[in-house]
């Protein structure tokens, strides 16, 4: 990389906080110009770790104080829009995690402002840039699995995520599925060529407390616990696709793991780790290429995906162009997401629709 000290601001020092912060510190041309957390001990303790100059308990002072080219947005999903549309407002880029927000009514408010702004809002889906989902995606590319058909996808979670207010609805927008089971949604989605989505219909539950409950932190925790933490669901798409998507924190699983199956009118796709299986003389064949980064559950990547994400929206800002991820394809997940809420509640197969999202762009690559 070119030394153009690319400042970045980082809002929120819990545990995805200081994983944007571990992968800002790998770059020298990046200046860590400031950290923010509501949380004094945890605020003291972060700048110090990262030797950031400056360190407010107040994102608006924070972002007052100076400008910055990229703003890492590391808190609950609750603030994510006013502090993504604060930020695009005084001229900086944004990065924000996954869920994009509460809501679609929150996330188109903050492409509004991205496209207002002129700067770029990505989300944090890190998947993405797991070396067997680039894969993955370059084989879809070149042809080998054929026209999309169908795909699956799910994640298995043997824990509930205690460590943040994950599964208090109101701070979170949503249990297993907002929380976790988007990042799987986001690969299958973008793996399939981002599929407009049509309609979605899903079931939900929860195993809480009736599973899980002695790991649960407090009583006060066991008392928040308000969110969905098993659900299923059904995505139909306007090209004639479709997806299931399912997900728990409760799952009896030796292991965590997300997972996924595209069938093309070529060859299916199993990832992870990544199987590419194709027909070759009526007969299925194994062509998954033997370079294909592959472990037991395609996550052993997971701190270097988000360093990729980081480095990749570094790029962008300095060359101005759109990170991987673009925020109508976040959007798109959100309304998934939003549908199948309503789904499980209305017992009924919902419509999705979304505006024309290449209106919103605010940059192109
Ligand atoms: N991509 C990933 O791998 C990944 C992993 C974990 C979490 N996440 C996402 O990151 C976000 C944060 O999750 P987390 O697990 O780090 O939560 P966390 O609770 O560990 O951290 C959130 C931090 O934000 C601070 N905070 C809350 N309100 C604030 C405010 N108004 N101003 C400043 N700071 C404030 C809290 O004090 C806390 O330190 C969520 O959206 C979550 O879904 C993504």
């Amino acid at each position: 990389m070119v030394n153009t000290g690319v400042r970045v601001a980082v809002i929120g020092c819990g545990a995805q906080g200081r994983n944007h912060l571990r992968a800002y510190a790998k770059y020298p041309d990046v200046e860590i110009a400031a950290v923010c957390d509501t949380d004094p001990d945890r605020l003291a303790q972060t700048a110090q770790d990262f030797s950031v100059p400056s360190a407010f308990a107040d994102y608006r002072a924070l972002l007052d104080s100076a400008p910055y080219d990229l703003v890492s947005i590391c808190t609950m999903p609750v603030s994510h829009a006013e502090m993504a549309i604060a930020a695009l407002q005084l001229g900086a880029n944004v990065i924000c995690e996954k869920p994009l927000a509460m809501n679609l009514e929150e996330g188109l408010a903050i492409a509004a402002a991205a496209k207002q702004a002129e700067r770029f809002l990505t989300v944090g889906f890190n998947m993405r840039y797991l070396p067997a989902a680039q894969t993955l995606k370059r084989m879809v590319a070149d042809g080998e699995i054929g026209q999309p058909v169908s795909s699956k996808a799910w994640t298995l979670a043997t824990d509930i995520p205690w460590w943040g207010k994950h599964y208090v609805k109101r701070i979170s927008g949503g249990g297993v599925l907002a929380s976790t089971a988007v990042h799987i949604l986001d690969l299958a989605l973008w793996a399939a060529g981002n599929p407009q989505p049509v309609t979605a219909s899903a079931s939900m539950d929860r195993v809480f407390p009736r599973k899980r409950a002695s790991t649960a932190p407090s009583a006060e925790a066991l008392a928040e616990f308000d969110v969905e933490d098993t659900f299923s669901g059904h995505i139909r798409f306007a090209d004639g696709t479709w997806m299931d998507l399912s997900g728990g924190w409760g799952c009896d699983q030796p292991e965590y793991s997300y997972s996924f199956e595209l069938v093309g009118d070529k060859a299916t796709v199993q990832f992870a780790p990544l199987r590419i299986v194709a027909e070759r003389d009526g007969i299925p064949v194994d062509i998954t290429p033997p370079s294909a980064v592959v472990d037991k559950t395609g996550m052993h990547d997971w701190p270097a995906s988000v360093a990729a994400e980081i480095a990749d929206a570094v790029d962008a800002v300095r060359n101005e162009r759109s990170p991987l991820v673009r925020i109508e394809q976040a959007l798109t997940v959100q309304a998934i997401v939003d549908a199948l809420y309503c789904s499980a509640e209305t017992r009924e197969e919902v419509p999705i629709t979304l505006p024309a999202l290449n209106q919103l762009q605010s940059r192109t690559v």
